[in-house]
């Protein structure tokens, strides 16, 4: 949702702009610019599309002389993806230039007010208007003229801010979108997420909400937006390293990332679980096991895929712990008359721990007192830092906008908490705990050793589906929101229009659309449900569908009844969500692969969804 840049230091700036877009360009692809201090004077380069036509604009000036700059990535919400509209926004004068992810909430009251003063605005963006604020405010000093202008500002805001008369200085704040600042002895790099500093660093600051920053040559300083008072911050240093930000010879992310899996739930598991006795260990929770001992009930909040990842735990949850357990999609939520208190736990899961609804809805259930643990990959994120507990998924970067690692990752992350809750209040056999836990631990070889095979085995299926206009998805149970997810993987990566039902819910409706031309996918592991999804894969195949099922290795009656099957090992049927990721996963990306869409950067998408 919009990625933001900055450069103050010793190297040529161009060079460093366009890389960290490049590791930004997931959070929003309709337009980018940059904007850099040339002699005392700002030169601005802008290009609606993708980061690649900006490069193009700027091949003759990679080698600029000039050590200071901002770049932007845009997510178009105020006004077209056109030229005119891509960030940097500058004041009358040329010499003032804003870039900004977020949403000026009040910006046609105040560009009205501006106008009357005698403003001229080019673009259609709310972000214009804050360039021109702070013009109006601005006599010898940006740090007090942002300050000043964003005390007349509402909504939310990460910004940058560069002025032609001040050549070392970049001004940056943060009200509800992330923004995090890198160091090293000569520089200091701003960011709207890790990944763009990695290829230089890996010391990074957090800005909080309502803080401002004053970056220099290997220098800054943080004060407080309300009252200008300083605040002093430690540094983190992050583990993750550049080359994980990469495609590894992968032709895209997504790909990479879903072959990353074994390794990111082997991390994921890492030291959580003993495997002698099978106990679960999660230190630094940062909730007490007393707290969790009398949880009465557990509120699971997330958007997307990291909502369907919430409705798998329901089934482990409520199964394992007893406790009551509700689902809900956070921008839902966040306005609903909720009912929590202190002995209500919300879990958020979130991959990037700052999408805007989830945030909001954790910060609502901390008003009635519910104590708030947070599921997230982005280490330091806002989510991760504001809840009272904490569980990292170590999934290490996630750049495809369609999320996959995440979301195994999240899945593991939320068995591990069922069973850890489950140990807690003695609601498990510590037999069986042991036996979850330990293939649990083998989950990961037996993906590793399943992904290639199936991507090859899998071309035919491709071959004949990658044509559909339509796809229907269905399970059962814990797999009925991998069909979900197989459905949203599919329309988001290859536009092909696609419903995932839970399998008793097809006589209610969607069975009507089923005719020869239609394709549908059933999860069909030989699970508790089995006998149930079989009469449904019956009712399918009678009305001629183009039926592929996902099943257990050498199910004979499956092959026989599907006219493609894909074949899983088997494995403990709660793990089967997991595993059952996989094969859905794959099958959008090659479909979408296939039909030559734009697999990492679907349209319309970004990964972060950072405004509401
Ligand atoms: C966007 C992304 C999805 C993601 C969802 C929630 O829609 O494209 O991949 O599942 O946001 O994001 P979060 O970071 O909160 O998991």
């Amino acid at each position: 949702m919009c990625g933001i840049v900055g450069y103050v230091g010793t190297r040529k700036v161009v060079p460093v702009l366009l890389a960290g877009l490049r590791r930004l360009e997931y959070r929003g692809y309709d337009s980018a610019g940059i904007v850099y201090n040339h002699q005392n004077r700002l030169v601005r380069h802008r290009a609606s599309g993708k980061l690649s036509e900006l490069e193009a604009v700027l091949d003759d000036h990679i080698g600029v002389e000039s050590s200071i700059g901002l770049g932007h990535t845009r997510w178009a919400t105020h006004g077209a993806p056109t030229e005119l509209n891509a960030h940097p926004h500058s004041d009358c004068t040329g010499d003032l230039v804003v870039v900004h992810n977020g949403i000026i909430e009040n910006y046609s009251s105040l560009r009205e007010a501006l106008k009357q003063k005698g403003h001229t605005f080019c673009s259609e963006t709310d972000t214009e208007v804050l360039a021109h604020l702070i013009e109006e405010h601005l006599i010898d000093d940006l740090a007090a003229a942002t300050r000043a202008a964003l005390a007349q500002v509402e909504g939310s805001y990460a910004l940058a801010v560069l002025w032609a008369k001040d050549p070392e200085t970049i001004v940056a704040a943060r009200r509800q979108s992330p923004l995090v600042l890198g160091t090293d002895a000569e520089a200091c790099y701003l960011a709207s997420d890790i990944p763009a500093l990695l290829p230089y660093t890996r010391e990074v600051v957090f800005l909080d909400d309502g803080e401002l920053a004053v970056l220099g040559k290997g220098q800054y300083s943080i004060r407080q937006l309300a009252d200008g008072s300083e605040v002093h911050k430690e540094s983190t240093t992050i583990d993750w390293t550049a080359t994980m930000a990469e495609k590894g010879g992968h032709r895209h992310f997504m790909l990479k990332e879903i072959y990353e899996q074994p390794i990111a739930i082997r991390s994921t598991i890492n030291g959580r679980i003993m495997p002698e006795t099978g106990r679960i260990l999660l230190p630094g929770l940062g909730i007490s096991d007393e707290v969790l001992t009398g949880i009465k009930r557990i509120v699971l909040v997330a958007c997307g895929t990291s909502w369907h990842a919430a409705l798998v735990a329901k089934y482990w949850l409520e199964k394992w712990t007893a406790i009551p357990v509700e689902v809900d999609i956070a921008s839902e939520f966040r306005y609903r008359h909720l009912l929590l208190h202190e002995q209500v736990l919300t879990l958020v899961i979130s991959q990037s721990g700052e999408t805007a609804d989830t945030l909001a809805g954790m910060r609502r259930a901390a008003q009635f007192g519910s104590p708030v643990l947070a599921i997230c990959n982005a280490v330091g994120s806002t989510m991760a830092r504001e809840a009272d507990g904490i569980l990292y998924t170590h999934a290490g970067p996630e750049i495809s906008v369609a999320s996959t690692k995440a979301f195994t990752c999240q899945l593991t992350t939320l068995f591990l908490f069922t069973l850890y809750l489950a140990q807690l209040r003695q609601s498990i056999d510590p037999a069986v705990q042991k036996e979850l836990g330990l293939q649990l631990i083998q989950l990961a070889d037996v993906m590793s050793a399943l992904i290639k095979p199936m991507q090859k085995n899998m071309q035919a299926i491709i071959e004949s589906y990658y044509e559909a206009r339509d796809f229907l998805f269905i399970g059962r149970g814990l797999n009925y929101p991998i069909a979900l997810e197989g459905a949203l993987k599919l329309k988001e990566t290859s536009y092909i229009h696609a419903e995932g039902y839970a399998g008793g819910e097809l006589k209610h409706g969607p069975i009507a659309l089923i005719d020869a031309d239609m394709p549908l996918l059933a999860l069909a592991p030989q699970d508790s449900s089995y006998p149930k999804t079989i009469s449904n894969v019956q009712e399918i195949k009678a009305r001629q569908a183009r039926l592929i099922v996902v099943g257990s290795e050498g199910d004979s009656q499956l092959a026989e009844l599907s006219r493609h099957h894909i074949f899983l090992p088997k494995v403990h049927e709660e793990l089967n969500p997991i595993l059952y990721a996989l094969p859905v996963q794959l099958l959008a990306y090659e479909i979408a692969a296939r039909r030559g869409c734009d697999v990492d950067q679907p349209r319309n998408l970004a990964k972060s969804v950072t405004v509401e």
